[in-house]
């Protein structure tokens, strides 16, 4: 019997290794990982370890290989020692992907076996590399950025977006939920969403919900001339989820939302490439921090936001700047671009930036946001191509819903013009009076 392992036999390192420059980014997919491997197995061999799992090995060598399989094999070619991890590039040849199999059968490949291999105390997968002719399997979102600034009426002027959710996040009935909605239509909002734990719960089912609000954002729409977007969240399994879209088509619905990783990336893309659903869907990652929290283990949700994009997203939630919720980590200064807001940064900038012929998608920043921080959320992810979204932040206004709408565009209405928000707080009281009543509570410390 070998002292090493088989995978660290030199044959089989030869089959699970490249030389980077070997490697043709139009025939593999190619993963980044953070690996944190096993004692006594150096990053490399961790890598050989997942790259053969995720390919065409396993614990240990088998006497049915042949030959012609070699060629499927998961190529380590890069490593990045970091300490107690490191980073890890594995090419995966495309050849080993049923292509008409989709983001179903990509994740059982590049996200698979291997968070829980015995080689590995931990591991995450950072970035996800796609070769033309794979993306070019999607079509992707139907509206993207300049689809949705069409129908709000910002493409002429483009502006940050703001959105709200309704609150008490679920519990309203119907005719109560459309009344919030119609007072922060009123007050400014652009864009109205479900929260993420709404949908056709008897107490407010889409059917009516869809009917009183588009009912009064038409109102809305007779008073001001503007256009709001409802996104209405049909998130259910499979059975439901195209009776939901047409209920809400039928009644004039102007958008839908999905929690993506609830229902599932085949359920949005089918959503997506539907010719008969013709509005944006807005995407709410709830379920995501489970994957994307923990800095040394799990899915960055780098990887997240370029899924929900090839599956046809038009808007994405991908954090906050400031607020309520917590922002990615990462172990060591080597990932400090995989870190906090940064990495917010750089997914809402590959979002709004070009990717094959895909359209673009809309970067949402919600939770804990309020007027005082509003200027810092679009300072650090970047504007005018985001939408901020605030729930208590609008609901919570002393004066209520629609002052509360009004406050939070006169916060972005400040930051556009380069005014900061105490100068402009003295000739708008909304904004005055969030101010004096929230503080600057969340805002970032540094
Ligand atoms: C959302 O779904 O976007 C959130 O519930 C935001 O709510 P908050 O603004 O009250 O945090
Ligand atoms: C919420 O639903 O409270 C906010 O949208 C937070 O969602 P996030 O996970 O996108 O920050
Ligand atoms: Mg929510």
């Amino acid at each position: 019997m070998s002292k090493v392992e088989w995978y660290q036999e030199d044959f089989w390192v030869k089959v699970f290794t490249s030389p980077p420059d070997a490697v043709d980014p139009d025939e593999n997919i190619i993963c980044t990982y953070y690996i944190e491997p096993r004692a006594g197995i150096n990053l490399r061999d961790a890598g050989i370890y997942v790259a053969a799992e995720e390919s065409i090995g396993t614990w240990t060598r088998v006497g049915t290989m042949q030959d012609y399989v070699l060629r499927y094999a998961g190529k380590v070619f890069e490593t990045i020692e970091l300490g107690v991890g490191g980073i890890v590039k594995i090419a995966y040849p495309l050849d080993l992907f049923d292509l008409d199999a989709g983001i179903a059968h990509m994740l059982s490949i590049v996200a698979g076996n291997l968070f829980g291999v015995i080689a590995v105390d931990n591991i995450r997968l950072l970035d996800l590399e796609l070769p033309r002719e794979y993306a070019e399997i999607f079509n992707g979102p139907k509206f993207g950025i300049e689809g949705v600034r069409k129908l709000v009426g910002t493409d002429a002027k483009p502006r940050p977006h703001l959105g709200t959710i309704i609150k008490p996040k679920v519990g309203l009935t119907a005719k109560d939920f459309a009344r919030v909605a119609y007072e922060a239509a009123i007050g400014g909002v652009d864009f109205i969403k479900d929260d993420e734990t709404l949908t056709s719960q008897k107490f407010n089912t889409i059917e009516d919900r869809i009917t009183h609000v588009m009912a009064a954002l038409d109102k809305v729409k007779s008073e001001t001339g503007r256009t709001v977007i409802y996104a209405c969240d049909i998130t259910s399994d499979y059975n439901r989820l195209f009776e939901h879209a047409e209920t809400v088509l039928e009644h004039g619905g102007n958008c839908i939302m999905i929690d993506v990783l609830c229902a599932g990336y085949s359920a949005l893309r089918a959503l997506a490439e539907d010719p008969s659903i013709k509005v944006p869907i807005h995407v709410h990652r709830a379920l995501h921090a489970a994957m994307t929290r923990n800095p040394r283990h799990g899915i960055h949700m780098m990887v997240i936001a370029k899924l929900v994009r090839l599956a046809g997203g038009d808007q994405l939630h991908t954090g906050t700047a400031v607020g309520k919720m917590e922002k990615p980590g990462g172990p060591a200064e080597a990932l400090a671009e995989w870190r906090g807001v940064r990495a917010i940064r750089r997914i809402n900038d590959m979002l709004r930036s070009p990717w094959f012929h895909l359209k673009t998608v809309l970067p949402v920043a919600s939770g804990g946001i309020h007027p005082a921080i509003v200027p810092d959320n679009l300072e650090a992810l970047g504007s005018p191509d985001v939408q901020v979204n605030a729930g208590g932040g609008i609901h919570g206004h002393p004066m209520g819903s629609r002052a509360g709408a009004t406050a939070m565009m006169q916060a972005i209405e400040a930051y556009m013009n380069g005014v900061t928000l105490e100068e402009y707080s003295k000739t708008h009281k909304e904004l005055k009076i969030a101010l004096e009543y929230w503080g600057y509570k969340f805002k970032s410390e540094d």
